[in-house]
Parts: C-alpha cells; sequence; structure tokens
C-alpha cells in the first residue's frame, strides 16, 4: 500500500515492534519523524532501515514530560510541514507483584509509559491534524489491559487508561476526517517462534511484520470509516 508521502510520526521507534513497523512504513513511501529517548538508537534504526536524511527527521523527547511532546512535534511538522499519522508505540513492561503487595510507585511508573505519553503525543499532533482534515491516530493494545491476568495490575490498569483515553477521543473527533484505533495483541512474537518452535503458548502470538500490515491498513483512505477500533491480531483461525 503506497502511502504517498504522508508524514508519519512514530514513537517508541526503537523498541521490538517500533524497527519493523519503521521498515513497513518506509517502504510504503512514507515520510518518517522518529521519537525516542535516545539520539544514538534513533540513528541506528535510521541507517538499519536505509532511511535517507531527505526521508527522515529524528527528535528526541521523554514523552512522559509534555513540553518535549509538544518540541518534537513542532520539529518534525516544521521540517516536514505537517503532520499525517502518528504510530504512538511506546512499550514498557513489568510484573509479578499481587495487588495485595503492589508498590504505588509501580503503578505511576506504568501510567506514566502508557497514559501519559499518550496524552502529551495526542494532545501535540492533534491540531495539525485537524487543521489538515486528515489523520490516522494509532496505538498497540494489550490483551492484560481488556483481560487482566494475576499480577499484572500495573501494566494492565496502565494500557486499560490508554485504550479508553484513545476510544474517547475517537468519538470526540467524529467529523473531523482524523480516525483513532488500537491493533490489540497479547504477546509481540519478536523471534518468530510461533513458526520456528511451536508450542500451545505461542499459538496466539502476533509476528511483528503482522502489526505493521494492519497499522499499514488503518492507515489507508480505505480504512476511513474505521474508528475507535480494537482490531484483535490475538486470535487466529
Ligand atoms: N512486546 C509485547 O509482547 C507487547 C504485548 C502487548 C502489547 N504491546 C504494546 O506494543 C507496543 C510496543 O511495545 P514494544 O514491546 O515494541 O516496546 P519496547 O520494545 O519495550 O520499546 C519501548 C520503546 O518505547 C520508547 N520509550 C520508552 N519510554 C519512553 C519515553 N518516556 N519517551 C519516549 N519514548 C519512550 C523506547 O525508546 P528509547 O530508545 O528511548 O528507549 C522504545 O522505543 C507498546 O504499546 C506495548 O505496550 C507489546
Amino acid at each position: 500500500m503506497a502511502l504517498d508521502d504522508r508524514v508519519v510520526l512514530v514513537t517508541g521507534a526503537t523498541g521490538v515492534l517500533g524497527q519493523v513497523v519503521v521498515e513497513h512504513f518506509a517502504a510504503a513511501g512514507a515520510r518518517l519523524g522518529l521519537v525516542g529517548t535516545d539520539l544514538g538508537r534513533l540513528n541506528h534504526v535510521a541507517s538499519h532501515v536505509g532511511l535517507g536524511d531527505d526521508r527522515w527527521l529524528p527528535a528526541v523527547a521523554d514523552l512522559r514530560n509534555a513540553g518535549d511532546a509538544r518540541a518534537a512535534v513542532a520539529a518534525i511538522s516544521g521540517h516536514f510541514g505537517r503532520v499525517d499519522v502518528l504510530l504512538h508505540l511506546v512499550g514498557g513492561w513489568v510484573g509479578g507483584t499481587a495487588v495485595a503487595d503492589l508498590d504505588p510507585a509501580e503503578l505511576r511508573g506504568m501510567l506514566d509509559q502508557h497514559l501519559w505519553t499518550t496524552l502529551n503525543i495526542v494532545q501535540a499532533v492533534l491540531p495539525h491534524m485537524v487543521e489538515g482534515g486528515w489523520g490516522r491516530i494509532l496505538a498497540i493494545g494489550s490483551r492484560s489491559g481488556l483481560e487482566p491476568p494475576p499480577k499484572v495490575a500495573s501494566y494492565a490498569v496502565a494500557k486499560a487508561a490508554e485504550d479508553a483515553l484513545l476510544r474517547t477521543l475517537a468519538r470526540e473527533a467524529a467529523g473531523t476526517g482524523v480516525t483513532v484505533n488500537l491493533v490489540t495483541v497479547g504477546t509481540i512474537d519478536e523471534e518468530h517462534q510461533r513458526e520456528s518452535a511451536a508450542t500451545p503458548k505461542n499459538a496466539t502470538w502476533t509476528e511483528p511484520e503482522e502489526i505493521a500490515a494492519a497499522l499499514l491498513y488503518l492507515c489507508s483512505h480505505e480504512a476511513g470509516a474505521i474508528n475507535g477500533a480494537r482490531l484483535p491480531l490475538d486470535r487466529r483461525g
């Protein structure tokens, strides 16, 4: 699918999923603003993917800070003239503690990572998209946020909060040309274990390439009627 020079801002670009997504969106013709906390890691991703200097811009930002998010978006929109797509792929996980023993600092940390980074980057990009009359905001939901298993409360609460924030925004964005959707997964199968070493446990894991393809579709003109959806990629036939 061709993205026709769309300007795509990717957060979490250096993560497990982000690197594969950057590769797929670059191949589809996007111009990319890559956001992360470390310039060296952003440069590494761009060079690994073979991005020419005219096709991408790095922006160093700690997205837990609203000012950093605004500065990153200002740099990318200033450079390319607009921002059409936000792929919000900031990750981070903690688990292993029962609610009875939970340290509030752990929960606050996960809310910082998933809820506040989402609010900060969304508030920064939305005015650009609404002004342009077109936009796509996409993030990755977690099965844990919808059906929490034991001992992952901090992560589950944070992903549920991110989900609620974005689906609220989707309702508010009606009529603007901007859509807001989530792709939901259980575990990202970075090493393709489901194919190389299949077990009952990894049977419903999702390959990063499958997620990238779904994100590309949701960015298409043809997906313009999809808004406020959770596309489940963790249920195989
Ligand atoms: N991995 C899974 O199995 C899984 C399962 C379900 C859902 N998900 C979701 O899928 C998405 C991608 O996850 P992933 O596993 O690819 O993530 P990951 O490998 O843990 O990568 C984390 C990314 O987030 C960035 N990041 C972390 N804190 C940041 C901050 N404060 N400001 C800016 N950037 C920050 C990191 O950039 P730096 O280079 O700056 O560190 C890195 O690029 C997340 O939404 C995650 O919740 C993942």
